[in-house]
């Protein structure tokens, strides 16, 4: 019997058919997080991926470029592993189906199946999809329009072949009582309902060889057939485990906790799969999740309609940590998601900039102000201290729950709502404040934003592989993150006090705009893409933050707004208390600001029309919502107004004194 400490976990295997693109990550990515989750948990996993190398399209597509099936799906397979190797998929096992001993177990099943008279010979005649390796009856067929598959935009072939029948019919009643049975057998639950309809509505017997190509697992007995390429590729979900040849580790593994799948290849999952388990007496797959499909363009992606999106591409774009986190954040797990990179910016902007890495980055900043970089002792203690540690403890077992439900976009949103709950708890408990007053609150609030900081960091191990340790050792935390307990997760104290804090770059720079792309961005070490610009950050002051952007020309004449639309810009007054030039950017300045509440600094594009001195002191106008962004490594909190006029410039000031931070209207 499986031991319970135990979690067995697959992908479906991929088509070695060509490059894979982010629509096949996305189901490998998910399973990764799961694994890692799992192991975490103290489970001893298995998470098995590989590849699916037989069939006619495989065979087809190899005769196209001149080579052997063999020497092509060699090749792909290489460039698959290439791609999890850059994705960091922490996978177990890797199956072909031309390994020597899939084959074996492939030829052994038939052979049971056939002497147990699951399997008879007939005549048949009926149309096929090589794109879906599918069959398809005259009705079936008659209701696609033109006879072409909608999936693969290919018309069906007819086939007319001597072939092996396989007694799905016979187990129709059984797997029908069993789905009712077993209600987490199916998930989510809509796809359980589609499996039962589809079932109720009467299975036929499976045409399961081929012999018009040779390009397969020959049948045992019948050398001139080839086994159908669905029963060879499910059979690898028991013959990576060693079925039927090692009992012991075979025993040990199955059945899988869980089959991840794409909804497309359900009914392979959820009926054949499970008839065929059935015939051979074994016991069937705990679950089978189908998710749902990442579109482009609001069509699945998919290489045959040519709508794809290369994950390598991406990860060296925007950095593995963003692409992981977006592909597991945007889309509930279970539905169908819209691709866009629009979106895929906005979430690294929203999310992973604004609020997570802001968080670290301010909480540093004011450790190392306010307590000389040390991890500070707590002091004084407010109900909204208690209240912001008690979301932080208990955040773990919220985080559980989602991933035990494979609702992994859930658990995440959950971990940014605390991101997002300490980013507003800074701005209420407000230490710049408390530092003014010597107030022993100031060490409660570094201190819990610290320990805040570090469950977030161990929770979000699962997703993301470089920036949990950059923060977790950014804390000054003494071990590796490596060994750190899950269950410390849901614990308080752990940051001990005088540990040495070390603030580097920004987690998660912004992403500017196209506009905004003359500005290099910078990318900190942790996330660096493979190729871009990459500039030094230097030190950045905390808080809400943004930047000078690129101005529209100024003749445009500008619509009316109503007077809601002039109120969401927080214009206010701030005292320029240090300027400085930005290295490598002639026209930049950083200034860093006194805002009354807090003090920040922005950056200007106004270096060729005022010296640092002219400014220092002044008062000035600055637009305080405005989005932070990175400006040639520097982080910008805010916008300062200026008028210009063909080369003159002019900063806007106030024409007599004001507290700073007083707001215009
Ligand atoms: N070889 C079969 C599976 C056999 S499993 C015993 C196959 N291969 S495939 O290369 O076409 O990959 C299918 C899987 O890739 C889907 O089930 C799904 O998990 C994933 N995806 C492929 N395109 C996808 C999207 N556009 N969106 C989400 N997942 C997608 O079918």
């Amino acid at each position: 019997m499986a031991d319970s400490k135990r979690y067995y976990i697959t992908t479906p295997i991929y088509y070695a058919s060509g490059d894979l693109h982010i629509g096949h990550s996305y189901t490998t990515l998910a399973a990764d997080a799961i694994s890692r989750y799992k192991r975490l948990r103290g489970y001893d996993v298995f998470f098995l991926t590989g590849t699916d190398e037989h069939g006619l399209k495989i065979q087809r597509k190899a005769e196209s470029l001149g080579k052997e099936p063999k020497e092509f799906v060699d090749e792909i397979v290489a460039k698959i592993k290439e791609l999890w190797r850059t994705l960091e998929i922490t996978y177990d096992g890797f199956i072909r189906t031309t390994d020597e001993q899939h084959v074996q177990t492939v030829q052994w099943v038939f052979q049971k199946l056939f002497d147990n008279q699951d399997i008879y010979k007939k005549n048949y005649e009926s149309w096929y999809c090589v794109g879906c390796e599918s069959f398809f009856t005259e009705t079936q067929a008659r209701a696609f329009p033109d006879m072409v598959c909608p999936d693969h935009g290919k018309p069906l072939e007819r086939v007319q072949e001597e072939s092996y029948f396989f007694r799905l019919s016979k187990y129709q009643d059984r797997l029908l009582q069993y789905i009712e049975s077993h209600p987490d057998f199916i998930q989510p639950v809509s796809r359980r309902n589609e499996v039962v309809q589809f079932v109720k509505s009467g299975l036929e017997d499976l045409c399961i060889s081929r012999t018009s190509f040779d390009w397969g697992i020959r049948v045992p007995f019948d050398p001139s057939s080839v086994v159908y390429v669905w029963i060879d590729a499910l059979t690898n979900y028991i013959s990576a485990m060693g079925y039927p040849h090692d009992r012991e580790r075979f025993e040990k593994w199955w059945p899988a906790d869980v089959h991840l799948i794409g909804k497309e290849i359900l009914r392979f999952h959820a009926v054949i799969w499970p008839i065929l388990l059935m015939a051979l007496d074994l016991p069937l797959p705990k679950q089978v999740f189908a998710h749902g499909w990442l579109n482009l363009g609001g069509k699945k992606m998919s290489k045959t309609m040519g709508n794809v999106v290369d994950p390598i591409e991406l990860t060296r774009k925007y950095g593995l940590d963003a692409v992981r986190y977006f592909v597991l954040r945007e889309v509930p797990f279970g539905a169908d998601g819209d691709y866009t990179e629009d979106a895929l910016v906005a979430r690294i902007n929203s999310d992973l900039a604004n609020d997570l890495g802001n968080l670290a980055y301010r909480t540093l900043t004011m450790v190392k102000k306010f307590s000389g970089g040390l991890v500070p002792a707590p002091g004084r203690e407010e109900e909204a201290d208690r209240a912001f540690r008690d979301k932080c403890v208990t955040l773990k077992g919220r985080v559980e729950k989602e991933l035990d439900a494979l609702h992994l976009s859930s658990a995440l949103e959950e971990i940014m709502a605390v991101v997002g709950a300490a980013n507003k708890y800074i701005d209420t408990a407000s230490p710049w404040d408390l530092a003014k007053t010597n107030d022993s609150r100031l060490g409660t609030v570094l201190y819990g934003l610290c320990e805040c900081l570090r469950i977030v960091s161990q929770l979000l191990r699962p997703f993301m592989v470089r920036t949990p340790g950059l923060i977790w050792s950014s804390l000054g935390m003494p071990e590796s993150i490596d060994n750190a307990d899950w269950d410390s997760a849901g614990t308080w104290g752990v940051c001990k006090e005088g540990q040495v804090t070390r603030r580097g770059k920004p987690l998660f720079p912004r992403i500017e705009d196209k506009e905004q792309e003359a500005e290099p961005v910078d990318r900190p070490a942790g996330q660096s893409p493979v190729t871009g610009s990459q500039e030094k950050a230097e030190g950045l002051e905390p808080s809400a933050a943004s930047t000078p952007r690129p101005r529209a020309s100024t003749d445009q004449p500008i619509g009316t707004i109503n007077i809601e639309e002039f109120r969401k810009v927080d214009l206010r007054v701030a005292t320029v208390l240090t300027c400085s030039r930005i290295k490598g950017a002639d026209k930049l300045y950083r200034l860093e600001i006194d805002l009354g509440t807090e003090q920040t600094q922005i950056v200007a594009g106004i270096a060729v029309f005022y010296s640092p001195e002219e400014l220092v002191g002044k008062q000035i106008v600055v637009v305080k919502n405005l989005e932070p962004a990175v400006i040639r490594g520097v982080k910008s909190n805010g916008m300062l107004l200026a008028a210009k006029s063909g080369n003159e410039l002019t900063v806007l000031t106030v024409d007599r004194k004001i507290p700073n931070g007083t707001r215009i209207s």
